[in-house]
Formats: structure tokens, sequence, C-alpha cells
């Protein structure tokens, strides 16, 4: 268990490095966190930034997510941990240690922690996602039900009890960093991409 927390430690470590704060603070100079939605993320990347700065990002926060699994199987950790590993990550993400703990909303990470861990469920909860996204142009309306879709999928499909649980503490983290978008698109004024200034 020594190990088991070792490896939680990285992966929240991993997860904490910010590649939307980085790479904007190299290319552009100011603080991806003062713009837009004023979140570090690859979405606000797209607002703000562009798109390729936005893909870059993406991919990126998605290795991450994947490198933190990676981080627990180098260690040796049960499967229950493992995914505890990417659980760590996704916080690490949402609330980085390097940047006084404001960070992203966790997708990108998620998705590659779930690509790994649970991709069955990943696909089909994506799917439905990327559905939603294309009809409503809301990403946040996609994460949030992509986010909500993986631990039914994971309950319905054949996989450890344990992460249904953990799948919920991702699920509810998620919403929890989600809360000011929840409140947009409730009201209507949740930005959509391919149109300009959300309001925060
Ligand atoms: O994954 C983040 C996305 O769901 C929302 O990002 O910048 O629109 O709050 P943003």
């Amino acid at each position: 268990t020594g190990m088991s927390l070792l490896a939680i430690l990285i992966a929240y470590l991993l997860g904490s490095i910010s590649f939307s704060y980085v790479i904007t603070r190299w290319t552009k100079g100011y603080d991806i966190r003062e713009r837009g939605s004023g979140n570090a993320g690859s979405t606000n990347m797209l607002r703000v930034v562009g798109k390729g700065p936005a893909v870059l990002v993406f991919i990126l926060d998605v290795i991450k997510g994947m490198a933190a699994v990676g981080v627990g199987y180098a260690f040796g950790v049960n499967e229950t941990m493992l995914l505890g590993c990417g659980v760590a990550a996704i916080i690490g993400h949402n609330w980085p240690i390097f940047l006084g703990f404001r960070g992203g909303k966790g997708i990108a990470t998620t998705i590659g922690v779930t690509a790994l861990m649970t991709l069955s469920a990943a696909l089909s909860s994506g799917v439905v996602a990327i559905l939603a996204v294309i009809l409503t142009r809301y990403v946040s309306l996609g994460s949030l039900i992509f986010i909500a879709g993986l631990p039914i999928m994971i309950s319905i499909l054949d996989y450890p009890t344990s992460y249904i649980y953990l799948s919920l503490i991702i699920a509810l983290l998620g919403f929890i960093r989600h809360w000011t978008n929840i409140k947009r698109l409730a009201k209507g004024t949740e930005s959509k991409i391919g149109s300009a200034k959300p309001q925060n």
C-alpha cells in the first residue's frame, strides 16, 4: 500500500501539469485562466487561442490521463488503485498544486484514463456525448453527458464494482467543476463552439 500511495501522489503531480496554462504562457505570455471561460483546458484554448493549440492541449491532456494509469502500472498496484491513479490525475488537473489549485475541468484527462481502464464504457458514453456536442454545440453539455454516462455504462458492462464507485467520484468532481456551465446551460447563456465570448 505504500507503493500505491506513492503512485497516487505521482499521478496527482502529473495531473497537476497544466498544458493549457504552460503552452499559453510560453507562446502568448498570458494566463489562460484570465481569458474566456477562465478554464485551463482545451475548450477554452479553442475559444481564446485557436484550433491548433486546442487540439495539442487536448491530446496532451488525454496522454496525461493515460500516463497516470501507466504510473500505477509501473508501481504494480491493483486494478482499483490503477483507476485510483487516474482519479488522482483528474484531481491534479482540476486542482493543480503548481497553479494555486485552480485548473481545468478534467474531461480530456478522464478520456485518457477511461480509454485505458474502461474502454467500452468510454466509447458508449462518448458516442452520446459527441452527438450532443454536434447537435447543441455545447461542449460542456457533452462533457456532462460523458461523465454522467460513465458510471451507468460501467455498472451495465462487466467491470469491477470498485470502478462504479470511482467513476461516480469522477462524475461528481466533474459536475462540481462544471457548476458555472450548468447554471449557464439552464439560463441558456452557455457559449457554443464556433461563436465568441462566454460570460464568466
Ligand atoms: O471540458 C471543459 C468543457 O466542458 C467546458 O469548458 O471552457 O466552456 O468552461 P469551458
